[in-house]
């Protein structure tokens, strides 16, 4: 648990009276955690592995967030507990959470206002992103949003390599277009050309930036 940066600022001794809290639950790659309008009385936080978060619209997905390492899900529906799920969650990658009910969670965040803000935080990140999201949907072409999708993607989920910085997560083609509002075809297209410009390139299905700074310049100004 003290590898988490939630639960940094607590002492030796909080820290294991919070860990006879929390269930450890560990997921094969590609296993649903829980359904969008499913009931939810717990949350999860991520230890390893890599989490989809995701919507159904008829026979379309689309990818709100793809989480990793110290992330927190499902605290929506545990504080809401007049709502449902608002998004399915699956495993991308074999992943650990430490997992809380929703009773402990209360009591956690009524002991430990630090926490509680931490995780007031996170949730304006989201909000934050979420209103970067509308507004580069209605004011960038598809291949801007790509290259600033993949670069979201390397800040959360990179891992320094040798010559360039590896997007740890085997993500397809229509995942990126559905974490970027495009379509699969275009992502295809749009990759091809990175890999001409020398900006990236993919190995065994992970993208492997080579150069970020191409790849900021193909993103736009960054603010
Ligand atoms: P909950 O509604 O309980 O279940 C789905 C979870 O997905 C939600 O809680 C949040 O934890 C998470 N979630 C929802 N929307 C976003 C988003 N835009 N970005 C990241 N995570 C999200």
């Amino acid at each position: 648990l003290d590898g988490l940066p939630y639960f940094k600022d607590l002492n030796q001794q909080d820290l294991d009276e919070l860990s006879t809290l929390f269930m450890e639950r560990k997921y094969e790659r590609g296993v649903d955690v829980f359904q969008e309008y499913g009931e939810g009385n717990e949350l999860f936080f991520i230890q390893s592995g890599a989490v989809k978060i995701y919507r159904t619209d008829d026979s379309r997905e689309i990818i709100l967030a793809i989480l990793g390492f110290g992330d927190l899900f499902g605290e929506m529906a545990v504080l809401q507990e007049q709502y449902p799920r608002s998004a399915s969650a699956k495993t991308m990658e074999p992943s650990t959470f430490f997992v809380l009910k929703r009773h402990d969670f209360l009591s956690l965040i009524n002991k430990s206002p630090q926490i509680a803000i931490r995780i007031l935080q996170a949730a304006l990140d989201r909000l934050r992103r979420a209103n970067e999201f509308i507004t580069d949907l209605t004011t960038l072409d598809a291949r801007t949003r790509i290259a600033r999708g993949l670069l979201r993607l390397t800040e959360k989920h990179g891992l320094r390599k040798e010559g360039g910085i590896a997007i740890d997560i085997r993500l397809t083609h229509q995942q990126i277009a559905d974490l970027t509002g495009t379509v699969r075809e275009t992502v295809t297209k749009v990759l091809l050309d990175m890999q001409l410009q020398e900006a990236i390139t993919i190995t065994k299905k992970k993208i492997i930036i080579l150069d970020i700074g191409k790849l900021e310049q193909l993103a736009g100004a960054f603010n």
